[in-house]
């Protein structure tokens, strides 16, 4: 049996191990997953000592992804471009190689699992955060026309932008803005997709926009899940019929780190239906 985790901190509330259990069973691979728990100070220490235990491979979550990243061996273009790993692997020669499938689980929810196209749109993105930046190059990858980046500190959401405007030869259509500047219709550009990767609404905060930002037919996502998020109560008020919390991407991202460890890919559906009847 091939052993495999999820390491953060907290960690007794996640959902992982449920999830792949269910990838395991439905796809008929030997395999056991576990949570652990990692003191703040020692998250390298508790990933060597689950390798030297036979540990696979694991999943890294809060608030670890940045020192993941900075102890692979060898690191994936998109975790590269994300600057944080969620998923780590133990190759045949030993060596820790490092990947983050949060981006392409996001993309996947929101275009196969919802059905939102995402090419050619204008997507506004909230957040310039860890979990902002993960999302940015998937999102292009996937064919966004546009990207906004709009950051309460909106150096942080220049800086973001700056990094994939400057990637390749021509630019890319990235660009940042403060978050304050959609309270305003004033510059408006209306948004076919927006997403939210603030942590505003753990703190129960209300994030706004202005008309202009958005039209009729706008799908709104948040990356939170659970109770109605404060995000998505106001795009409920807003009329936006289309709206989606984050409780499929957290499916998808572990499908795509168990495709990464066994090289296939399990069924979401019954998972993310399951998961969803256990929520608040
Ligand atoms: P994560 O890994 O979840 O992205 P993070 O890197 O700490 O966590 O980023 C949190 C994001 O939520 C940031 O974009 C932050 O904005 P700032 O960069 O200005 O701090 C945003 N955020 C947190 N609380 C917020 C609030 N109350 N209103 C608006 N944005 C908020």
């Amino acid at each position: 049996t091939d052993r495999y985790a999820v390491i953060g901190h907290p960690i007794a509330h996640s959902k992982s191990p449920r999830i792949h259990a269910a990838f395991a069973a439905e796809t008929g691979q030997d395999l056991s997953y576990e949570a652990l728990l990692a003191p703040l100070d020692d998250f390298a220490g508790t990933w060597r000592r689950f390798v030297a235990a036979g540990g696979r491979g694991a999943n890294v979550t809060v608030p670890f992804k940045e020192e993941a990243w900075r102890l692979c061996d060898v690191r994936s273009p998109r975790a590269e471009q994300a600057g944080a790993v969620n998923t780590l692997s133990v190759d045949a020669d030993g060596r820790v190689r490092g990947d983050n499938t949060d981006g392409v689980g996001l993309v996947r929810d929101i275009a196969d699992n919802a059905g939102w196209p995402l090419v050619g749109r204008r997507v506004l993105l909230l957040g310039a955060g860890g979990a902002a930046r993960g999302v940015v190059g998937p999102l292009l990858a996937a064919g966004a026309g546009e990207v906004l980046i709009a950051n309460r500190t909106a150096d942080k959401a220049v800086a973001l932008a700056a990094l994939f405007g400057s990637a390749g030869a021509a630019p890319l259509p990235v660009s940042g803005l403060a978050l304050a500047a959609l309270a305003e219709s004033a510059a408006a550009m209306p948004c076919d997709v927006i997403i939210n990767a603030t942590s505003a609404s753990l703190q129960g905060e209300r994030l706004g926009l202005a008309d202009g930002w958005f039209h009729g037919a706008t799908a709104v996502y948040d990356m939170m899940y659970g109770a109605e998020t404060p995000f998505l109560a106001w795009a409920r008020e807003a009329g936006l019929q289309q709206r989606r919390d984050g409780l499929g991407m957290l499916v998808e991202q572990a499908a795509e780190a168990f495709f990464i460890w066994r090289q296939v890919r399990p069924r979401t559906d019954a998972v993310m239906a399951a998961l969803r009847a256990n929520l608040p």
